[in-house]
This record gives structure tokens, sequence and C-alpha cells, in this order.
């Protein structure tokens, strides 16, 4: 076999150097360079089929649900998935540091052990000795047989000779960007060694049909350190999301090549590691004041295009400002969407707060960026100015315009079925929307059809 050899290529114009520069001599660009490997040995050019891959077939002789599913256990994890891991798959958990990327994955390998299958657990960020403290915090002692294999990795040679030791159905790698590729030089969580380290793993998981999760870390502004390059190589990317200071965590899928990118898993962080949650809206209506005015409870699609429905409380609270410029804090929802709602409020409805505080609040820490979330706010900011509670057994949902009508929008049905399950009575929505909807669609709740935000307004807190 002929040695690797490595190269660097300029990003940007394609020019190649055998050593590293700061600056390209092809096109001047400053630290364009990428390590990549030339040669991997053996020769390349070949017109016949690898001897392993089966020649092309028709569509239809290939038969149905050919991928064989591995459920983890945790019904919240393997919903996301798609059904569960699909045996020779990647999945991408993505997250900031402290999120529970590693206890979500160390609970998911621990299941699968417990009920028989060989699992590994290599990490190259924490200890052999801490992980497997935490794993007999979480599920006692002497709980997995032999079947649950930890292993400190810091070359991906090392994840490779373990798992041909263990020959485990599912792999953890925590986390990709600590591990390195002693075939390059660059230094670990480098664009060139994730590369290589990635295409390694994948090649693992495939030739040994195992199921492997990798963590990565995420940056500042949310995305995938370095790589983007890391999302096309995979088969599933999930990101874990939560507020810091607030136990509850979603789980999401941004991309699935096995399933609908659609699904929101919900999970709750305790002592003993994460907790399902199965009925999201109970955990977040728990703590709802019942008589307070500024309170509005929502029925939110978390995920854009998602099937899954959640009854969410929006908050405000409107005060006087202690000197100075008055004060809007959004939580939850973006400042513009609250500065566009004030502004609405007072050309079209007559509400004027210009120089009040305004806090609004989504409570139970989920971020909500879709627009069906305006009535909710315009109406919870109404109830706090004048405070004058909403009726109770109320939702509302609708995207508000800038003339202050209400627009209609989607999932209507599945919304109405998400409050009618929580007991909710009656529903605030957009007209448009209420045309769509079937008798069955309504679940036996009660439709207030309202075309602008005043009509809103004036039933919930006059009429209602
Ligand atoms: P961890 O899984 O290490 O996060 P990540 O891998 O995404 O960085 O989780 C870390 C946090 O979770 C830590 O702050 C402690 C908390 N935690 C609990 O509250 N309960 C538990 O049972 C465990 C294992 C962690
Ligand atoms: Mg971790």
């Amino acid at each position: 076999m002929a040695k690797t050899e490595t190269r660097f290529v300029c990003q940007a114009c394609g020019a190649a150097v055998p050593r590293w520069v700061g600056r390209c001599s092809g096109c001047g660009g400053w630290n364009t360079l990428v390590e990549e490997i030339t040669q991997r040995g053996g020769k390349r050019t070949r017109h016949s089929l690898s001897p392993d891959v089966p020649g092309p077939v028709s569509v239809d002789s290939v038969p149905e649900d050919a991928a064989a599913r591995l459920p983890t256990g945790i019904a919240e994890l393997d919903r996301v998935l798609g059904g569960g891991a699909v045996l020779g798959s990647v999945v991408l958990v993505g997250g900031d540091p402290g999120v529970g990327k590693s206890t979500l994955l160390l609970q998911a390998l621990a299941g699968l052990a417990r009920r028989g299958a060989p699992a590994l657990y290599a990490s190259g960020e924490e200890s052999v000795a801490q992980v497997a403290l935490r794993a007999r915090r979480l599920f006692g002692e002497g709980s997995f047989g032999d079947k649950l294999k930890l292993v400190a990795a810091s070359d991906v040679a090392d994840v490779e000779a373990a798992a041909s030791a263990v020959s485990p159905v599912a792999i953890v790698v925590d986390s990709v960007q600590v591990l390195r590729s002693a075939d390059l030089e660059s230094a670990p969580g480098s664009v060139s060694q994730l590369r290589e380290v990635t295409a390694r793993l994948i090649e693992l998981a495939k030739s040994r049909q195992a199921a492997l999760f990798l963590v990565g870390h995420v940056t500042k502004d949310g995305a995938l350190a370095g790589p983007k390059v890391l999302e096309h190589l995979v088969d599933v990317v999930l990101a874990f999301e939560g507020e810091r200071g607030n136990a509850f965590r979603a789980l999401r899928a941004s991309k699935n090549r096995y399933g609908s990118a659609t699904e929101v898993g919900v999970f709750e962080m305790a002592q003993t590691g994460l907790a399902e949650v199965p009925n999201p809206s109970e955990l977040f209506l728990a703590e709802r004041p019942l008589h307070a005015s500024g309170s509005v409870i929502a029925p939110v699609t978390p995920q854009e295009g998602g099937a899954r429905a959640v009854l969410v409380e929006v908050q405000a609270l409107v005060g006087s400002p202690q000197g100075g410029m008055a004060r809007r804090v959004a939580t939850g929802v973006a400042s513009s969407r609250l500065a566009l709602l004030l502004a609405v409020l007072e050309r079209k409805v007559g509400i004027g707060l210009a120089t009040s505080d305004v806090f609004a609040n989504v409570a139970g820490g989920l971020t909500i960026d879709e627009p069906a979330i305006d009535l909710p706010l315009a109406l919870a900011i109404a109830s706090a100015a004048r405070d004058i509670p909403c009726p109770r057994d109320l939702v509302a949902f609708g995207e508000v315009g800038l003339a202050g009508e209400v627009r209609g929008v989607a999932r209507g049905s599945t919304r109405l079925s998400e409050a009618a399950s929580m007991r909710f009575k009656r529903a605030l929505l957009p007209a448009s929307t209420a045309e769509r909807l079937s008798e069955r669609d309504r679940a036996g709740i009660e439709l207030v059809a309202v075309r602008s935000v005043h009509e809103a307004i004036r039933y919930a807190l006059e009429l209602g």
C-alpha cells in the first residue's frame, strides 16, 4: 500500500501546495489553505464496481423498510429519529455545552445495554472514570452486565479498534471535535481533521452496520462549530436546546434522511438524568396563575411544519419606568415582534405604551418564532395594560399584520385538539383559519373567529 500523503489546497482558488502557508500564492487569499489527503494508498482508477457493491437495481425490487431500526427505548428520542436509530446510519447531535448531550446519549446506550445489546461509548472529553461514575449514579451498580463498554479516545483509530473488539450495535463518539486522525498534521477540531475523522467514522458505521451518534459542539451563533460540512456528511442532524437555569430541553431534527424533520422531543433535566415529558403542555401550564392579568394560553407548533402543538403561557407585564427610557424586554419571542405589536396596539387599538416598561415572556423557556404567537402576545399586553384577566378557558392564536388585522395560520386543527386535550373550551382564532375547519377539526372547542386585534381584545377583555 502506498503511504498516505497530504497537501494543502486553497478553498478559494484550488491551488495546491505541499506545505501550509498563511497566504495563498495563487489568489493572494489569507488563511484559505486546508489540508487534504491526496493518496490513501492503492490505485484509484477502476472501471468496474467494487466486489462488495451490488449492481444497479430497479426501485421496485428494493424491499420496503430495508433500513433496520434500533429503538433506544427513550420514546422522545426515538420519535425524533423517526422510530429509532437506523443501523449503519450516522446521527450528529449538536447543542451548547452543559445542555445534556452526553447525558442523553449515555442514557440511550444504557437502555440498549440493559436489553442486552452491545454498546460502545467513546469519550474524548471526559475520562472513562467520569463517564462510569455518571452511569452508575444514573442507573445503579451492575445494571448493564458487560454490554456497555467505555473507551477513552483521542485518535479516530482508537474508536475503530474499540469497535472491532466490542462489535457494538450502537456507538457514541463524544465529541467529534476532539478526535484526530494521525494522517493529518492539523490540530483536532480543524476543518480538515473534522472532515477526515467524520469520513472514517461514517465508514465504520456503514461497515459494521452500527448506529453511530456523534456529539458536536455549537458555536456562539448557534452553528455547529466549523463544519457545515459535517451536516452534509451525516444522515441525521439533531439539535438539543434549552435555556440556562431552566430544566426543560427540546430535541429537534433539522435533517433526517430516515424520517420527517418536523418532530420535536421534550425532556426535563432532573437529578436522575433526562426525564421524558410525554405531555409538554401539562408541564408548561402547571404553574399558570389562574386569575392574573397579562397571561394568555397559546397553542403553538415549536417546530416549523411540525405535527405537534404545545400549549404555552404567554405573559406580559406593564410598568412605569424607573427614570430614564422605557424598557422593552422580550424572552422567548423576538424583540422585533414585541415592538411591532406595541406599535399596532398604539395606532390601531388605542393602547399607548410608549412611556411604559413592557416585559414579555414565554413561560417554560421555549422560544417561539412562528407568527401564530402574535395574537396571544398582543392579548397578554392589552390584558396587562388594562389589568383585566383573560377568561381562563380561552386559548388564542393568529398572526397580526401592520394594519391590526388578524391573519390566518396553518395547522388550526392540531392546535385545537391540543387545547381540547387540556380541557380548554374556547379559542380566539383568525376568521380565515376558522372557515377552513370542519366540525371534527374543532374538537368540541367553541370558535371565536376574529378579523382584527381590536375585535379579539374586545372579546377577551370585555365580553368574555
Ligand atoms: P451533560 O450531559 O454533561 O451536557 P453536555 O454533554 O451537553 O455538555 O450535562 C451537563 C449538565 O446536566 C450538568 O450541568 C449537570 C446536569 N445534570 C443533571 O442535572 N442531572 C443529571 O442527572 C446529570 C447527569 C446531569
Ligand atoms: Mg458532554
